[in-house]
């Protein structure tokens, strides 16, 4: 019996990505391990979006020496955003002699392919094609190894047009490609058959889904057909882009209360210079009149973001709008980040780079502001209810368990046997304290699943 052992880094398309290699893995024999030093391939997948997820990539990859020295007929590949920049892959190629093999973005529908060929002709392998060459098609029909049983990502499309200035993501991931609908609804119908109540819709921009299909259709179009399936479910979509963010997207989750109660839907910058420099295509008016339309037409949503701080040229000024959108909106949540100089973008060429003890005391200041938001909007749920998907342990806490509610809020309580019957499965549970990240229940009502 072979062994795979599979590293992701980065967003939830790369874990879906690895789910699809274990996929085509198991069809060459190999089970999934989830020890590195039983595994007789090792997949390292990695993320180009920072700088600092390249590195802890690269740093891991340079561990996996020593268990190659124990056993030398360990192959090593790594594949992922990173490898399809020319720069990482001559790194790699040149540093760490013991990885056997790298592969693109573009080639991971090719893995067995890859794989087969690296072991027979006992040579490294380079599979690298820029997307210019190598558009990348899809392949259906590959079933992947999902690694959760209660929680499962479905990629409804690839890649991305857009360009924000900051981004390598459309220089890794290449041009926008929907799947078909069809092929989309099958995986659903299959994933609500085997019981999974949790499924997120995967895409670097899903508002812009079907736009390069033949036939007409769109991501309202496509969470419609989705939510009106039979079972019970909660289906979660990210990433969306403002620009493309519809009216009629927002009606369609305001009438299918399957659809989660939250929107992820990243605002950058709150200054409309920095937004114009990012090449964003909305200002911070449109953008507060998006999340204005969402509260309206569905009450008790919750909005979270991505925002980045000392993107080039920001001033004082700059960041402080960014606040100020920041305190206006009340968002449920922010991923924030420091600007990372990304290689071949063109922000990474622009003059007034932000000097990193400015960028620091920025981030202070942003997590401060959010933290006390967040402290106040989530002591509001306290004596609420609210319905929630159990998902397991804790993973700060093994005598808890966590559940994440439509809201998107993260809930703590207690395990018990009783409450452990419930994982995978909705409960009530009642809000009895909150912190900023998350909040803590008891529950009230297991007959609810
Ligand atoms: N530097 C910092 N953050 C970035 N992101 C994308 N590129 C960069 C970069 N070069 C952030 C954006 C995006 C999220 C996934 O990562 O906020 O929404
Ligand atoms: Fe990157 Fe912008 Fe595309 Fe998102 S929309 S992946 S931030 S280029």
């Amino acid at each position: 019996m072979l062994h795979i052992y599979v590293e992701t880094y980065g967003c939830q398309q790369n874990e879906a990505d690895s789910e699809r290699i274990l996929g085509l893995a198991r069809e060459m024999g190999y089970e999934k391990t989830d020890r590195k030093e039983d595994a007789d391939l090792i997949i390292v997948n990695t993320c180009a979006v920072r700088e600092h997820a390249e590195l802890k990539a690269l740093s891991n990859t340079g561990q996996l020496k020593h268990i190659k020295e124990k056993n030398p007929d360990l192959l090593i590949g790594v594949c992922g955003c990173m490898i399809q920049q020319e720069h990482r892959k001559e790194d790699i190629k040149n540093k760490y002699p013991y990885v056997d093999f790298v592969f693109g973005t573009n080639m991971t529908d090719r893995f067995k392919e890859i794989v087969s060929e690296v072991k027979k002709s006992k040579r490294r392998g380079f599979f690298v094609e820029s997307y210019d060459k190598n558009p990348g098609t899809i392949t259906e029909g590959i079933t992947p190894v999902r690694c959760s049983k209660t929680n499962a990502w479905l990629s409804i499309m690839y890649g991305c047009n857009n360009f924000c200035t900051y981004c390598v993501v459309p220089y890794v991931r290449g041009r926008e490609r929907s799947r078909k609908p069809e092929f989309i609804i099958e995986e659903f119908d299959s994933l609500v058959k085997d019981g999974y109540r949790d499924i997120t819709l995967l895409g670097q921009n899903v508002n812009s889904y079907g736009k390069d299909l033949d036939e007409k259709t769109s991501f309202a179009d496509l969470l419609k057909t989705l939510a009106s399936k039979e079972g019970d479910f909660v289906i979660h979509f990210m990433t969306s882009h403002p620009k493309d963010a519809t009216k009629e997207l927002i009606d369609v989750i305001a009438e299918n209360p399957k659809i989660e109660r939250h929107f992820h839907l990243p605002l950058q910058s709150g200054s409309d210079a920095i937004l114009k420099a990012m090449n964003r295509r909305y200002t911070r008016d449109s953008f507060f009149a998006l999340t204005e339309y969402m509260r309206e037409r569905i009450p008790g949503i919750s909005v979270t973001t991505d925002i980045i701080v000392g993107f080039p040229g920001e001033t004082d000024k700059d960041f402080e709008d960014t606040l100020d959108m920041m305190r206006r909106i009340r968002f449920d949540g922010v991923f924030s980040f420091v600007y990372s100089k990304r290689k071949g973008t063109v922000a990474a060429e622009m003059e007034d780079q932000v000097p990193d003890d400015v960028k620091k005391s920025r981030m202070g200041r942003l997590l401060a502001l959010q933290t006390e938001i967040q402290t106040e909007k989530n002591s509001g749920f306290v004596g609420k209810t609210l319905r929630a998907h159990v998902e397991g342990e804790s993973k700060s806490d093994p005598g808890m368990l966590s559940a994440r509610s439509t809201e998107g809020k993260l809930i703590h309580f207690k395990r018990t046997p009783e409450a452990e019957k419930l994982i995978g499965r909705f409960a009530d549970i009642r809000i009895t304290s909150a912190e900023a990240i998350m909040l803590f229940g008891e529950l009230i009502n297991t007959s609810n699943n």
